[in-house]
């Protein structure tokens, strides 16, 4: 964290919500979320009592990656709306307290950016065919073959989305106008996706066989390799610097997908970096406590449980389980990331048919459901992606009732402002995660038999109704005590 950004720290303990763009709320019945949509539902945010919002990119865009695969910087896709449209957005946000985060990438464009043909020289390239055996995220080599010019180009991710070269200062110098354009028109921030991408080996050396675990979860093929020479590369810092330098006081919060040991690169000049290993750390009491143990040293972990790129926290652990992982997620310190919908237990929904995500991601990524109602109030059209289960699970269905997730995660949020101090683990049956942040406790017991509490105290929240009785914490229940 830079001493200015140490000063300003609205984000310090901010609750950040990630918005989805294109299944958050659409406006105009196209079926498609858009930006007035947003603008329409600041109320929720701000009822829920969130900081900031992220939107996931809103920009122009082929949507070969659901729009990661960028094709104007500084421009909004037409189906989300116009440039005064966000900036309604940000000014009905700003109004009510919120500040507004976009996703800037900058590993990487959409092959049908202009900057592909107009400057080549940003991008990497080989003339005779793959320089070496590095492979792509999603699967296949990471060269492909461009069939105007016959040379080779560089992708970490789809073939659509070409690596920029980060060494080229033009690039950097483009990407500090981008960061400014937004700034001047009141974007408080950025979340920076694949900066781990950014920069790579000078030489293009191959990468080695995996000798060792990675640490966090990779596609097979993908995870065949260690990726010491295509990704993370040590210059790193000269990229962060640029984007440092043109987005002064912003909050920058790096998408950097490495274990926790491997993030102290980034966060010397972004503010913080996403806490992959926490999510997706087994949901077991001793492993989360090691986690969150080591990710909090040093104060630069974003706390994240769930986003757009993996299985929902609903299904993925389970209702209960839901519960216990907002608590948990809720009650540390710093910066807490929730993705939309998991404030009421979303699930993973069929996906499209047939798909749209080519990497399988399109059931994270159903419509937000709003009303009990087939289309779930999220459209009065066709919805993109079919809504999953909305006559089960709404923000109007959970609004005022007792013991919903809904709820639940207002009443954190809530008291989030009261937790003080630095995460203090404390001794507590098996399977019982406990620690206290200044006055208050934090009791989640993760297994199935009722354990007694780690400390005496009265529950001031508890992920369900009864979940403290007798001193005893019922199975798959949590409690923050005072
Ligand atoms: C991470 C984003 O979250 C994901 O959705 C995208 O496919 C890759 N970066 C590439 O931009
Ligand atoms: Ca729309």
């Amino acid at each position: 964290m830079t001493a200015a950004a140490a000063d300003a720290a609205w984000w310090a303990d901010a609750v950040v919500y990630q918005i989805y763009p294109r299944s958050f709320q659409d406006s105009n019945g196209d079926g498609i979320g858009d930006l007035p949509g947003v603008t329409s539902r600041l109320d929720h945010l701000r009822w829920l009592g969130v900081d900031a919002l992220w939107l996931s990119p809103i920009y122009p865009s082929p949507l070969a990656d659901l729009g990661y695969d960028v094709a104007d910087h500084t421009g909004v896709a037409p189906e989300y709306g116009t440039l005064a449209d966000l900036d309604e957005l940000i000014a009905e946000a700003h109004a009510r307290g919120l500040r507004v985060l976009l996703d800037l990438v900058p590993s990487h464009t959409s092959i049908e950016h202009p900057w592909f043909r107009v400057h080549p020289d940003w991008y990497v390239w080989a003339d005779d065919g793959p320089p070496n055996n590095w492979v792509a995220s999603f699967g296949g080599p990471a060269w492909s073959r461009d069939e105007l010019t016959g040379r080779w180009y560089l992708h970490s991710f789809y073939p659509e989305q070409p690596d920029l070269d980060w060494r080229n200062p033009a690039v950097r110098a483009a990407f500090g106008e981008v960061i400014r354009f937004w700034t001047a028109r009141g974007v408080d921030g950025f979340r920076v996706d694949a900066i781990d991408r950014v920069m790579k080996d000078a030489t293009l050396r191959d990468d080695p066989p995996a000798s060792e675990p990675f640490g966090l979860p990779l596609p097979e093929d993908y995870g065949a390799l260690a990726h010491v020479h295509s990704t993370d590369d040590p210059e790193i810092g000269l990229a962060l610097a640029a984007l440092r330098d043109a987005a002064g006081d912003a909050l920058l919060v790096g998408e950097v997908y490495l274990p926790t040991a491997r993030l102290h690169r980034y966060v010397e000049h972004l503010d913080v970096a996403f806490a992959f290993e926490f999510l997706h750390a087994p949901f077991e009491a001793q492993r989360l406590r090691a986690v969150i143990a080591e990710a909090a040293t040093g104060s630069a972990a974003a706390w994240v449980l769930s986003n757009h790129d993996f299985p929902r926290l609903a299904t993925r652990l389970g209702e209960e389980r839901a519960a216990l992982a907002g608590m948990l997620l809720l009650t540390l310190p710093g910066p807490v990331f929730i993705y939309q919908g998991d404030e009421i237990g979303m699930t993973d929904g069929p996906g499209g048919d047939p798909p749209i995500d080519r990497a399988g991601r399109d059931p994270h990524r159903h419509p937000m459901q709003w009303e009990p109602a087939a289309t779930g109030g999220f459209t009065t059209g066709e919805p993109w992606l079919p809504l999953t289960d909305p006559m089960q699970r709404s923000v109007g269905g959970q609004r005022g009732a007792e013991g919903s997730m809904l709820e639940l995660y207002r009443a954190l949020i809530a008291t989030r402002a009261e937790l003080t101090g630095p995460v203090e683990f404390i001794e507590a049956a098996p399977d019982v995660l406990a620690f206290r942040r200044g006055r208050h406790t934090v009791a989640l017991n993760l297994g199935f038999e009722p354990r007694p509490l780690p400390v005496a105290g009265t529950p001031e929240i508890e992920t369900e109704i009864g979940a403290v009785a007798d001193d005893t914490l019922s199975p798959l229940a949590g409690a923050l005590l005072v």
